[in-house]
């Protein structure tokens, strides 16, 4: 064992749980050496070391990977990506995985990505995009209900509006174009159809020129049960999705992932990195309702349970470009991981709330705590964000995986602990007629 080269590992992200879970994974391989987060949480600090930079900013995470001789950075959260996080790395010959600022404009912008959408008849949602409010009014008075507004550039998953009357819409409208709640980020709004059908997450793992598909999975994005209540940043995953069969799989491969990628690789911008669509499945088969460019927050948990092979093999074959000279092993087990919340969570909510039972939650089979977050002060481990931990499972069935799950977030507390007691429960009763 001594003589393999440890990789020293910085992880770029949100300091969230999927931080936590991919360190966690990482940490599994013989050759991770020390790993750094950057903010990373109570959990990272357990598995590596965390270090006090903000995700934006780059100028000093550069500094810090030079210095450290880091030899891989994952950049595995919206912001960095978006103020070009792995084009300044390589400008430096500093080693990272993730997309470029361009190929992950599919996600920070949504009008660039509509437009791409559009250009390459991917399926989506019939839109139209606008930077005039008055005709921004004019088109959504004349759509049918719901119609759904979304604010174009990142707006920390509050940009989206499904509006059930034309008052609502355009009280939106205003409030992006005109009074600019969202700064520069809403100079413009898509306006697009409502979709109707079970909505679930793909992920896919690109070098520019291979791709290997993820299973699929399930988020739950609103904060209430039944799907009620403010979005959140997603209350709980299920993975991979009992009624998404392999001919599902196939279809979404061939009519949306394969077309994508090979659209990207046409307009200049190859992604590399995880390219996670979220999907309708609609009664006219699956339509992308948009694209992320990096892992999802709670999927990559999820996923990080599943996953069997050296995550750190695959992100190096990812960033050598030889995907095609992996093979990526899925245990042949069912995941959940759910999120537990600071109350009022995602309103405003206090932090400092002092966290218990999350060794006794740990020493049930089959559990894994993820933090999300969570900060040690004064030697105790207290609450610091709005999703504070994230319970993850695993078991031979959905069923026997969440009931683990909640089991063992009965051993978990703190003073205004609010979890969805519900995750699963539609995808265990969703019975899909896909055309
Ligand atoms: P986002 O904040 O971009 O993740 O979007 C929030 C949620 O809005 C999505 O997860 C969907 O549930 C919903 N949504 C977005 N676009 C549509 C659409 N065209 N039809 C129905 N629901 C949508
Ligand atoms: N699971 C939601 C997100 O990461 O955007």
């Amino acid at each position: 064992m001594d003589s393999i080269n440890k990789q020293k590992i910085l992880i770029i992200g949100a300091g969230g749980g999927r931080e936590h879970a991919l360190g966690w994974k990482i940490a599994q391989s013989p050759r991770a050496g020390q790993i750094f987060f950057a903010p990373g949480n109570a959990g990272t600090e357990r598995i590596g070391t965390n270090v006090d930079i903000k995700s934006n900013d780059i100028l000093k995470l550069l500094d810090f990977a030079k210095k450290e001789k880091v030899d891989l950075t994952l950049a595995v959260s919206d912001e960095p990506l978006y103020l070009g996080v792995v084009d300044e790395f390589r400008k430096r010959g500093l080693r990272i995985w993730g997309p470029t600022k361009a190929a992950s404009q599919i996600e920070w912008s949504k009008v660039f990505s509509k437009d791409f959408m559009h250009r390459h008849n991917l399926p989506t949602a019939e839109f139209q995009t606008f930077s005039d409010y008055q005709k921004a009014k004019y088109y959504a008075m004349r759509q049918s209900l719901p119609v759904v507004i979304k604010v174009d550039g990142l707006a920390f998953g509050k940009g989206v509006i499904i509006a059930n009357t034309h008052d609502e819409a355009c009280k939106a409208i205003e409030d992006i174009l005109v009074k600019k709640i969202f700064s520069d980020s809403g100079n413009e709004v898509v306006i697009e159809e409502f979709l109707i059908g079970p909505e679930i997450s793909i992920h896919v793992l690109s070098d520019g020129i291979n791709y290997k598909i993820f299973p699929s999975s399930q988020d739950h994005k609103r904060i209430g049960e039944g799907d009620t209540g403010g979005n959140t940043g997603g209350m709980g995953v299920i993975g991979p999705l009992p009624f998404v069969n392999k001919e599902i799989m196939e279809k979404i491969e061939k009519e949306i992932i394969a077309p994508t990628l090979r659209a990207m690789e046409e307009d200049g911008i190859p992604f590399e990195g995880i390219l996670y669509p979220s999907l309708m499945l609609t009664t006219d088969g699956p339509k992308i309702i948009e694209f992320n460019a990096r892992f999802g927050d709670p999927e990559a948990q999820t996923y990080m349970r599943l996953l069997d092979t050296d995550l750190l093999d695959i992100l190096d074959a990812c960033v050598d470009k030889k995907l095609d000279k992996i093979e990526i092993k899925w245990r042949e087990k069912f995941a959940c991981n759910i999120a537990l919340a600071s109350g009022g969570y995602p309103g405003n909510y206090e932090k400092g709330k002092i966290i218990g039972g999350i060794d006794e939650a740990e020493m049930q089979p089959d559990i894994i705590v993820f933090h999300a977050g969570t900060i040690m002060k004064n030697r105790t481990l207290v609450t610091n964000g709005g999703r504070v931990l994230g319970v993850s499972a695993t078991a031979g069935t959905l069923e026997e995986a969440l009931k683990k799950a909640y089991k063992a977030i009965d051993k978990i507390s703190f003073e205004g602990m609010q979890y969805r007691r519900d995750i699963g429960k539609k995808a265990l009763a969703q019975i899909l007629i896909l055309k």
